[in-house]
């Protein structure tokens, strides 16, 4: 008896010791590089799917779990080693479960600058009506989406009637997202000292208050921790992981909340108004607006802010270049940290044929097929980006980062964030998004120790 125990002890021991020496040796940089080189080049559906999971996993386990600050980055890094710049476009497993259950197995991905404005300036580019993201919508539970549409904006092909019609109804119906608008003056809620910059609830929380009181001219003080609890909930969703029932009906809870504050506001009644004199059925709107700013709003700029902040603390000496020029130290972070993934899944309306040199291969996009934007890769690009990895507050060439998905300058020369031939898909919430975040840093930025020599 005792040794069938220590022989199965023993083979079990062997067995998973086997794969996860394996696993580990992937923790070597060249060594995970060469095996994505391997996948992409020797397998295709099942095969690259699993190989490919495998390499997120063994990113999210060398970056210990920083999405945002590392495994962008290491995805980045491996597709261009492989791909090469020049291409701009690889190949990847679907890592998202959602999107991957209910699409292809693995897809094309744009990374480089040029690649990637293909398609976000591209006035007529297609988009998944079914998605949120990268979840398939059928697999969210109900509470995810806006209560009462599903057909979200960022549903629609670019430049469509409806795209066009909504984005116009947000830049005249909130004049928060105008490029130089009057804010109200910024003010930390009033649990949040200068000193908790190191406290992700506090960041987030100065960014909610201000974005609030911003956008709709409401105080959301009261339900700022439940707002921090809706991102938590909300963000596997965007990168296409489960939810479960009571998550989605929290999250409705949550949203129905801020609802109330922001329909006690004149912002939102005159925003209704508007959308009704233009034949759109205004709560509707009014309930899809408060959804984006509980989503991209808040969680993309405390993203910004806090990710900002995270890098100074680690660097004091940064202090000093924030002070000289706050706006083009923000940018430079907002380049070299871009706070979301990039654009949303766009799709193929023609089945394309594309050419992977580097590897040998011929990849055949079907019409219907879905594709993905890297904005970590668009903003290292070396061609557009010199020296792309040094921090360089004010460089060359630095109002052209992807960040907002389409650049900064473009964006600047429009007259409003309805969309323009020269920025067809910018974030509606760019300057908004970039104002609230550099007074946070600012905010915070005080308290951080600085060895003499910097101060
Ligand atoms: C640092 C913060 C932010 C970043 C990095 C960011 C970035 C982005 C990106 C990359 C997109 C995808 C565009 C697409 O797929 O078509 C997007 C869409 C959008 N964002 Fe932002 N965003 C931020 C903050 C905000 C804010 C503050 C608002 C407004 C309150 C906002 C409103 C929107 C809207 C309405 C869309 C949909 C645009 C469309 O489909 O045409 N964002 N944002």
């Amino acid at each position: 008896m005792c040794v069938t125990m220590c022989a199965f002890s023993c083979c079990l021991l062997v067995t998973l010791s086997v794969p996860l020496l394996l696993f580990a040796t992937l923790l070597v940089p060249e060594i995970s590089s060469a095996f994505y080189r391997a996948q992409v080049s020797y397998f295709d559906g099942t095969g690259l799917l699993v190989a490919g999971l495998i390499s997120t996993g063994r990113h999210f386990t060398y970056c210990l779990g920083d999405y945002l600050g590392c495994v962008k980055d290491q995805f980045a890094k491996e597709l261009t080693e492989t791909f090469s710049w020049e291409t701009g476009v690889g190949l990847v497993a679907i890592f998202a479960p959602s999107m991957a259950y209910h699409g292809d197995k693995v897809g094309t991905i744009y990374f480089s600058h040029e690649e990637y404005r293909r398609w976000a300036y591209d006035p007529a580019a297609g988009r998944p009506p079914d998605m949120m993201v990268a979840s398939n919508k059928t697999s969210l539970p109900a509470g995810v989406l806006p209560d009462l549409s599903p057909s979200i904006l960022l549903n629609f092909d670019t430049g469509s009637e409806e795209h066009t019609a909504r984005r116009q109804l947000l830049a005249d119906g909130l004049p928060a997202l105008a490029y130089g608008a009057k804010l109200p003056g910024f003010m930390a809620p009033q649990h949040v000292s200068p000193s908790d910059g190191s406290k992700k609830a506090a960041v987030f929380d100065t960014i909610g208050y201000n974005l609030f009181r911003s956008l709709f001219g409401v105080d959301v003080a009261e339900v700022l921790p439940a707002i921090f609890e809706y991102d938590a909930t909300f963000t596997p969703a965007v990168l296409g992981a489960p939810l479960l029932g009571f998550q989605g009906r929290k999250l409705a809870e949550i949203r129905a909340s801020v609802m109330r504050k922001v329909e006690q506001g004149d912002v939102a009644r005159k925003f209704m108004e508007l959308a009704e004199e233009r034949g759109m059925p205004g709560k509707e709107r009014l309930d899809e607006m408060v959804w984006i700013a509980l989503f991209a709003g808040y969680g993309g700029t405390s993203n910004l802010a806090y990710e900002t902040l995270k890098m100074i603390q680690k660097d004091p000496k940064l202090v000093k270049l924030f002070r000289a020029d706050p706006d083009a130290f923000m940018l430079e972070a907002a380049r070299v940290r871009p706070p979301v993934g990039g654009m949303n899944p766009v799709q193929y309306r023609n089945s394309t044929k594309i050419s992977f040199s580097s590897i040998g291969k011929i990849w055949n996009a079907k019409t219907g097929e879905l594709a993905m934007l890297l904005s970590s890769g668009a903003n290292r690009d070396p061609q557009v980006f010199k020296n792309p990895h040094d921090f360089v507050p004010g460089r060359e060439n630095a109002e052209r980062l992807l960040s907002w998905n389409n650049e900064w300058g473009d964006f600047k020369s429009c007259p409003s964030v309805a969309g323009c031939p020269a920025a067809p898909r910018g974030c509606p919430g760019t300057f908004l998004s970039m104002n609230l975040a550099k007074q946070t840093v600012a905010f915070f930025i005080d308290k951080i120790p600085l060895a003499p020599s910097e101060l």
